[in-house]
């Protein structure tokens, strides 16, 4: 069945948030610095005891986001195929304390993407990013970013493949209790 990409209001994001965002995670990128990073930093794909990493399972769900931000300037994109909601993608931009907007008008950044587990693989990724870059370009942003981490090596692959170049990796941004590295992926638009 084909698939559908709708634009949404924000009171749809707890029916939203019902398509699972867990993945497995089997591998990780080992970040090695290199002299001291003058020889810049290394991803090095290795293997880990497998686990499952759930975003929401963290208090960070779709439900809990109009509360903690101003969501006035957020996109929600859904996926259906035919009425089942398959996946969505949600795009922040001009939102006071969201700091990885920089302030910048021209900047939207990938706040949320996910896939129902039964239909990864398909393209809905694909679809979905496509339209939440074209959201970016209609309000006239000029570069798109995506935060994900060195744990989840299915994403990375994912954003290389929609055309994204890594742009930053802090090995820092979570604390120093935390052994995940942010990634910051980039697009011109
Ligand atoms: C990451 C995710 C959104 C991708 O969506 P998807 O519908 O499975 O991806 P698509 O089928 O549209 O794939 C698009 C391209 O990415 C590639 N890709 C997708 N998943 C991949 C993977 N696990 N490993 C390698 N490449 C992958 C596909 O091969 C395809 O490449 P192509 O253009 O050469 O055909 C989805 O797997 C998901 O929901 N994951 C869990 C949630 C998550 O990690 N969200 C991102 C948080 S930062």
């Amino acid at each position: 069945m084909a698939i559908k990409i709708a634009e949404e209001s924000a009171t749809a994001l707890p029916d939203y948030g019902r398509v699972p965002i867990a993945f497995l995670v089997r591998s990780r990128f080992r970040v090695d610095v290199v002299h001291h990073g003058l020889g810049g930093l290394r991803l090095v794909e290795e293997h880990v005891d497998p686990y499952l990493k759930d975003y929401d399972g963290e208090g960070e769900g779709p439900s809990h986001w109009q509360g903690r931000w101003d969501i006035a300037h957020w996109g929600v994109l859904s996926a259906f195929e035919g009425s089942k909601r398959v996946g969505g993608a949600v795009i922040a931009w001009r939102t006071p304390g969201v700091t990885m907007l920089k302030g910048r008008d021209d900047l939207a950044t990938l706040w949320d993407l996910r896939v129902h587990p039964d239909n990864r693989g398909a393209g809905v990724g694909h679809r979905l990013f496509a339209r939440a870059l074209a959201w970016a370009r209609d309000r006239e942003c000029r570069l798109f970013q995506v935060e994900t981490q060195n744990i989840n090596v299915p994403a990375c692959r994912f954003y290389t493949r929609q055309g994204c170049e890594l742009g930053a990796i802090n090995r820092h941004a979570y604390g120093e209790a935390s052994d995940e590295a942010q990634l910051l992926w980039y697009k011109g638009l």
